[in-house]
């Protein structure tokens, strides 16, 4: 059976099961977001799209050789999957376990009021600050955002998690949470996030289009882009020019939008320096009781062509900084 059969099947088992399939033809609501516009089409345009391209003149030729088959794209092919895999009612989207996060301590949309939803909204400020900047005073790629550290297991992961559940609490803003740490990545286990297409295979195949390749949440204005395929060139991709391509499409599609990365640590890897040396703000994590000044130091000298370097002290004790976070160092421009 062809994809189209197989999705007009799916469409008529939906209707018959009282499933109300929206008719593509119909205006999209006025608030809808140009992202979910783009990327979610209505079943029956899915459908009608392959079925035009089918349905296409058969090239002029010879009369005895056959219409030649137009075989669909690659994006149709995945549309018409994910219509088949979420009964064309959701694509691309992840429910996110807030109670469980909440209860591991993290930043959750519903707990607008506790201690660590405090300190990352001052964390957040000059990040968001940096990134708005315009004209002059403007930061190249402000809006691309790395959070990493010296040494492993210093809080990164917790950070960025956080940093985006913070940054997409704001009223005007729109955040993409990237798993930069593409040899271990972690937010599936924090977030639950599908082990699909991701970051590597934008730099990789070509054959898949961001916005494929992007899930949104049950977070209102937070998306989240998969590591992707473990990939042993990986440290190459992501210096590579193509990743220079993919990460401009991510800072310029849309205007609102903070583009935050989970990233490896500096010092033992190499994927965290190809990572930073695309990115307009680097947020420095560092352990307070752990991370040695000397190993802070090696790390901040890893890091070339970044303006902004924040530094955040994680786990410290609260009678030394007040909080449980803080800043550790000015956020001038180097
Ligand atoms: N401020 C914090 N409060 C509570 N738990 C924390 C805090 N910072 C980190 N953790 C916990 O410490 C553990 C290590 O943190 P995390 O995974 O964020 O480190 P990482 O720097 O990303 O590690 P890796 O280098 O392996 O990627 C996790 O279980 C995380 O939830
Ligand atoms: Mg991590």
């Amino acid at each position: 059976m062809s994809l189209i059969e197989q999705a007009a099947k799916r469409l008529e088992e939906l209707r018959r099961a009282g499933a109300e399939i929206p008719d593509a033809a119909a205006p999209q609501a006025a608030q809808a977001r140009p992202d979910e516009v783009e990327r979610i089409p209505t079943p029956e345009a899915a459908i009608r799209g392959l079925s035009s391209r089918s349905a296409a003149p058969a090239p002029v030729g010879p009369a005895t050789l056959a219409p030649k088959q137009v075989a669909p794209s690659r994006s149709d092919a995945l549309r018409a999957r994910d219509i088949r895999r979420s009964d064309g009612l959701e694509q691309n989207r992840i429910d996110i376990d807030l109670e469980r996060l909440k209860a591991r301590g993290f930043v959750t949309p519903d707990a607008p009021k506790s201690q660590i939803a405090d300190e990352f909204r001052i964390i957040k400020r000059p990040i968001i600050h940096n990134a708005r900047r315009t004209a002059v005073s403007a930061i190249r790629n402000g809006n691309l955002i790395m959070v990493t550290s010296a040494l492993p297991g210093e809080g990164k992961t917790f950070a960025a998690v956080n940093l985006a559940m913070s940054v997409a609490m704001e009223l005007d803003t729109t955040v993409l949470l990237v798993d930069g740490d593409v040899a271990h990545p972690e937010l599936p286990r924090v977030l639950g996030t599908p082990s699909s297409p991701g970051l590597l295979e934008l730099l990789t195949t070509g054959q898949i289009d961001v916005s494929d390749a992007i899930l949104r949440t049950n977070v209102e204005n937070l998306s989240v882009l998969p590591a992707g395929a473990h990939h042993r060139r990986a440290t190459e991709l992501l210096a590579s020019e193509q990743m220079a391509v993919v990460l401009h499409e991510l800072a310029t599609r849309y205007p609102d939008r903070i583009v935050i990365f989970d990233s490896p640590p500096l010092l033992p890897t190499t994927e965290a320096r190809a990572l930073a040396s695309h990115m307009g703000q680097i947020v420095m994590v560092v352990a307070a009781d752990s991370t040695r000044q000397h190993a802070v130091n090696l790390a901040l000298a890893t890091i070339e062509n970044c303006e902004i370097v924040l530094m955040v002290l994680n786990k410290a004790d609260k009678t030394d900084v007040g909080t449980y976070y803080g800043y550790y160092a000015d956020e001038e421009p180097r």
